[in-house]
């Protein structure tokens, strides 16, 4: 494989039972499989580029009371553990997740069917957050580009039949969003999406206080509100992925907080593309009670 420093680069992925995936998290699968869950660690589950690094700091903030300066105390890829993240030369996931001090908030972006088996057994709350494909295809294209441990997209048009063959990283949108709708009768897990976020932050910070039984002042959640704004998350060397080596990560290819808004697909889709991609997407949420909200 190509090697920028350390950094793996443009490599093909390997497949994870049938999964997409990175081929050093698939080296270290083993130990995220046998990884021993907490009962309060906290799981946030999402498709890539549906709002992670959003719904993450949002929690890191609810877990410290609103208190901005302890949030910047690391970047949100060590305050949040990557939990299959493994890559040469850096702590894996499971590895920076041994030495965080419990209440723990755990990264995911595994399918459901994939999840190691003591989360459940340890009866773990989740927070799953999709966002609609069409956003979710752009937003992944730039991260494509700038994150260098994926594959070259080619063109738009072509990545977009990579997206809907289900052959990106992570596999399969369309299995992943449902797969997790289904685990919502079966456990305690909060489902959100991104453009409810977009639209009413503080209802969608109401509802995960009210998961997680929480009480705020209402400044305190003022405070939260505007701390993971767009404008301010962007800026925030703690929450915008700046502090990555370079050689991982190309911010001058695009910036990992990129646009941030819902809809933004309308200015790169064709009408054709759009057409073919409606088609896709009706055949296989068909008979599907999930809806999405294509722009807000
Ligand atoms: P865009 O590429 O559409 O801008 P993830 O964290 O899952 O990788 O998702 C990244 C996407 O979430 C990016 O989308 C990024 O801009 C967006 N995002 C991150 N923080 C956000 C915020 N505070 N408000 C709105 N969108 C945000």
């Amino acid at each position: 494989s190509a090697m920028a420093g350390e950094a793996v680069v443009r490599e093909e992925l390997g497949s994870l039972h049938g999964i997409p995936l990175y081929k050093c998290f698939i080296e270290g699968w083993p130990q995220v499989e046998a990884f021993q869950a907490r009962p309060d660690d906290l799981l946030i589950a999402t498709y890539p580029k549906s709002g992670t690094t959003w719904l993450s700091e949002i929690l890191d903030m609810i877990y410290h009371d609103g208190d901005v300066e302890k949030c910047r105390r690391d970047a949100i890829f060590n305050r949040v553990p990557f939990l299959e993240m493994k890559a040469p030369k850096i702590l894996s996931g499971i590895e920076l997740l041994e030495k965080t001090p419990s209440p723990r908030l755990v990264k995911t972006h595994l399918p459901v069917q994939l999840l190691p088996t003591s989360f459940r057994d340890k009866d773990c709350k989740v927070i799953y957050m999709a966002r609609n494909p069409k956003d979710v295809v752009i937003s992944y294209y730039y991260f494509y580009q700038m994150a260098k441990i994926h594959p070259d997209p080619g063109t738009l048009g072509e990545f977009l039949e990579t997206f809907m063959a289900g052959k990106v990283a992570y596999g399969s949108w369309y299995e992943h969003v449902q797969g997790w709708w289904e685990k919502k009768q079966e456990k305690q897990l909060l489902y959100l999406f991104y453009e409810d976020m977009k639209k009413d932050p503080r209802q969608e910070v109401q509802k995960i206080l009210r998961f997680l039984g929480k009480q705020l002042a209402e400044e305190t959640v003022a405070r939260i509100l505007h701390h993971t704004s767009f404008q301010e998350m962007r800026k925030n060397p703690a929450a915008n992925y700046e502090t990555m080596p370079t050689a991982l990560m190309d911010h001058s290819l695009s910036p990992f907080l990129r646009k941030g808004i819902s809809g933004d697909w309308k200015n790169h889709f064709t009408v054709a593309q759009n057409e073919l991609f409606d088609q896709h997407y009706q055949e296989h949420m068909v008979g599907s009670d999930l809806h999405f909200q294509m722009e807000v």
